[in-house]
């Protein structure tokens, strides 16, 4: 019995080490190099090649190394029976809560404005508004989502969520289902993309959507690239309609050099690194997740295969 690694390019002896420290006597081992398929079965997955999980006839577990299971959910070549999880984890939201409050303060006391005006060696104040005026709109309210949602309430923000089923919460109101969209949309000076990629999500960020936002809106898409449209988003900033994007996911990453994202003047781009899984930080409900399923027990953090996350 074994717990197979697959990250093409990743760094997996960090993810040996961290499952050899919660337990030495693991057997892991990294794809390629499988000493015999039908002893595997765990499998740790993040951009695995399509064709790779169905030579591995006695799977009992499919896990992402991370929260997004779309690379998963869209193998058309995974054995289908075999059920998949995710990660939940208290690092992953802490970094992420960092970034999105990062990205939203960078924006509102102008840095990028006053980087600029430091490269001409100019002294001039700038307004910033305040943030107990500025509303955030945060796509998604899961794991990740409320945990930010409430960093940002807590330092002041009025924060809204959209979900896909109604929600009742103490101090943030949750709008739900395409129904409230455009409703939700009208409060997000600043809009948070923290959704995972589905049919239903695909595309989402695009000109309909930024048509419904306050004027000077600002866009932070850390969910996935293919929810933005890439062309709407380079229209809604060249009319002004937008302020400025922070974008974290691309649908292509690397982002391509060609790519007009890269020089243009009110988008900041960070390479996928909103919050990258800590393999310290999440080895032992893997290990412990890998219990389960050589016990035939509920695994920890399942996925809804057909609701897509
Ligand atoms: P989660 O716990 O599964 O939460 C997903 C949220 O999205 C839920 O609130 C869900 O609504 C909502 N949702 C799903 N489909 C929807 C739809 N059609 N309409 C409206 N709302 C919808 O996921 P999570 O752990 O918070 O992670 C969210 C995503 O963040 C991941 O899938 C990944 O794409 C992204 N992420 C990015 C990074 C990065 O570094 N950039 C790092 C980690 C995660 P319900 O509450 O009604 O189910
Ligand atoms: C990162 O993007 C993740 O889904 O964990």
């Amino acid at each position: 019995m074994s717990i197979m690694i697959v990250y093409p390019n990743g760094k997996t002896h960090r993810w040996v080490e961290a499952l050899h420290a919660v337990d030495p006597a693991l057997k892991v081992e990294v794809w390629p190099e499988i000493s015999d398929p039908g002893k595997v079965s765990f499998a740790l997955c993040w951009n695995q090649p399509p064709g790779v999980l169905r030579q591995f006839p006695n799977l009992k577990c499919i896990s992402s190394l991370g929260a997004g299971v779309e690379h998963l959910l869209g193998d058309a070549t995974r054995p289908a029976s075999v059920p998949l999880t995710r990660l939940v984890d208290d690092d992953l939201k802490q970094f992420m809560a960092e970034y999105v409050m990062l990205g939203i303060l960078e924006h509102l006391r102008r840095f990028e404005d006053y980087r600029r005006q430091q490269k001409l060696g100019k002294w001039a104040r700038m307004q910033s508004r305040r943030i107990s005026t500025m509303g955030v709109g945060l796509m998604g309210f899961g794991e990740i989502g409320r945990y930010v949602g409430y960093k940002l309430w807590d330092f002041g923000f009025k924060v809204h969520a959209w979900t896909r089923t109604p929600k009742q919460t103490d101090h943030l109101r949750v709008y739900s289902g395409i129904g409230e969209f455009d409703e939700f949309l009208k409060h997000a000076d600043i809009l948070v993309c923290l959704l995972p990629l589905t049919p239903e999500t695909q595309n989402i960020l695009n000109a309909k959507t930024f048509s419904r936002l306050p004027a000077n809106a600002y866009l932070i898409n850390v969910g996935r690239g293919s929810h933005l449209v890439e062309d709407d988003l380079l229209a809604a900033l060249d009319s002004g309609r937008l302020s400025g994007a922070l974008l974290d996911v691309f649908r292509e990453e690397p982002l391509p050099q060609h790519h007009p994202f890269w020089r243009h003047g009110k988008i900041t781009i960070t390479p996928h690194v909103a919050s990258v899984t800590n393999p310290e930080s999440v080895c032992t409900q893997i290990v412990e997740n890998y219990r389960r399923a050589l016990a035939g027990m509920p695994l920890l953090n399942p996925v809804n295969a057909e609701r897509g996350y």
